[in-house]
């Protein structure tokens, strides 16, 4: 739940997460005592950028009732770019009905940026600045996994520690290092027979449409080359064939003309069995061959943390060109967007049916998934759906 909620936060307050690499630390005030004061929120920053494009931002955000967003600031229009220790800070007025104020820091692309001596301030009667307490603002202490103490981190692009070597004030400073993820090198595999799907269940329809949610979390259990092989099927599978001058064959999922215009990838992490990579689906044979091996599964994920921790994920991907070439733009406006969807629930209802759980994603970077699975221009990824055994708590 609490992914859901830090990553609607992200695009409410209108960062674009998924342009490019995107690394966020936070922490919320209880506005209680703040309400309707003048604030002035403080940071030291000094940035060493990746590229051109990089940048740091100090960011505050209040939330009002029922989602309501108050007061927020990102310094989107005038972002962090200073090559040593400089003051930035955000000023505003705290609404008078706010029920939670959120505030950090945050990197935008490749690069090394410091950040120390925080403070959060509200203007007294007298006209004053009363200091808030803004706990481990100083970034002194690290916590037991090595992140900022009393701060929320959040990001597979980067490293969060505390430096002790070259702080700006007192014991440390806050460093967040960009990570080089692996790079993927293609060359086509061997072909994988999966096992034939199972076409009895232990739960019923009704029962799996019933139990079906989006699902964030997952067991860090491995997988089966049989849990592999029934969601392949569920999603996309073929169920039945006529047979004429030539063979049409027909899937678990509807259609538009049969025209079938999806293909399906599978990012292989945690497979008894199976080396980790990325695998392309075919339905026909029921097999799969490796595109890539390696782990790809942080390089997959956009930032929610689902694709790394589920021990697998599909990717879907569509050629327009299969439905249009019939339908005209009838086809892109609406068949292969009806065709996912049908796809999509048959891997929802699959991994109820399994005691597993996933997720549909269809916020991530086109660019990065296109880059990562090495699909053609006219090839367009739409959905990711990770999937993974249900932690206890959520059986
Ligand atoms: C087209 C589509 C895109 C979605 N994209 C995301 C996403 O990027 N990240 C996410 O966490 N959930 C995503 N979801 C899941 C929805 O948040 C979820 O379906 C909704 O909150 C309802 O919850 P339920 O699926 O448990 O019934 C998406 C769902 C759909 C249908």
């Amino acid at each position: 739940m609490k992914k859901t909620i830090l990553f609607c936060l992200l695009l409410l307050g209108g960062v674009t997460a998924f342009a490019q690499p995107f690394g966020l630390v936070s922490k919320s005030l209880n506005p209680t005592d703040l309400k309707g004061k003048e604030f002035r929120y403080k940071g030291h920053i000094t940035f060493a950028p990746g590229d051109t494009a990089s940048t740091g931002h100090l960011w505050i955000r209040v939330d009002l009732k029922d989602g309501q967003m108050g007061f927020f600031e990102n310094m989107e229009k005038k972002p962090i770019r200073a090559t040593s220790w400089k003051t930035f800070e955000i000023t505003g007025t705290i609404n008078s009905d706010a029920e939670n104020i959120t505030l950090g820091l945050f990197i935008l692309g490749k690069g090394t940026l410091g950040a120390d001596k925080f403070t959060f301030e509200v203007k007294n009667a007298k006209g004053g600045w009363d200091a808030i307490a803004l706990e481990n603002g100083g970034f002194d202490q690290a916590n037991t996994e090595g992140t900022p103490d009393k701060w929320n981190v959040k990001s597979n692009d980067y490293s969060f520690t505390i430096d002790k070597a070259n702080p700006l004030e007192g014991e440390g400073s806050l460093l967040i290092q960009s990570i080089e993820k692996p790079k993927p090198i293609f060359e086509n595999g061997p072909e994988i027979l999966l096992p034939k799907p199972s076409l009895k269940g232990s739960i019923s329809v009704e029962e799996a449409l019933n139990q079906r949610r989006s699902i964030r979390d997952y067991a860090n259990d491995s997988l089966t080359i049989d849990n592999v092989s029934q969601m392949l099927w569920a999603a996309y599978g073929v169920s039945d064939s006529i047979k004429g001058r030539k063979t049409y064959y027909l899937k678990t999922a509807p259609s538009a003309g049969a025209l079938y215009p999806l293909e399906i990838y599978i990012a292989i992490g945690k497979v008894k069995g199976m080396k980790p990579g990325i695998y392309h689906y075919s339905p026909i044979r029921h097999s799969i061959s490796s595109i890539t091996l390696g782990d790809f599964r942080s390089n997959l994920d956009n930032g929610q943390g689902m694709v790394e921790q589920a021990p697998a994920t599909l990717v879907f991907t569509a050629f327009y060109e299969r439905t249009t070439s019939k339908y005209g733009d009838r086809g892109k406006d609406r068949y292969v967007c009806m065709d996912l969807g049908h796809a999509g629930q048959n891997v929802y209802l699959q991994a109820v049916a399994l005691g597993m759980g996933t997720c549909a994603i269809a916020a991530f970077s086109d660019g990065g998934v296109s880059a990562l699975l090495n699909l053609k221009k006219e090839e367009t990824p739409l959905y990711i759906m990770p999937f993974g055994m249900l932690v206890k708590s959520e059986k």
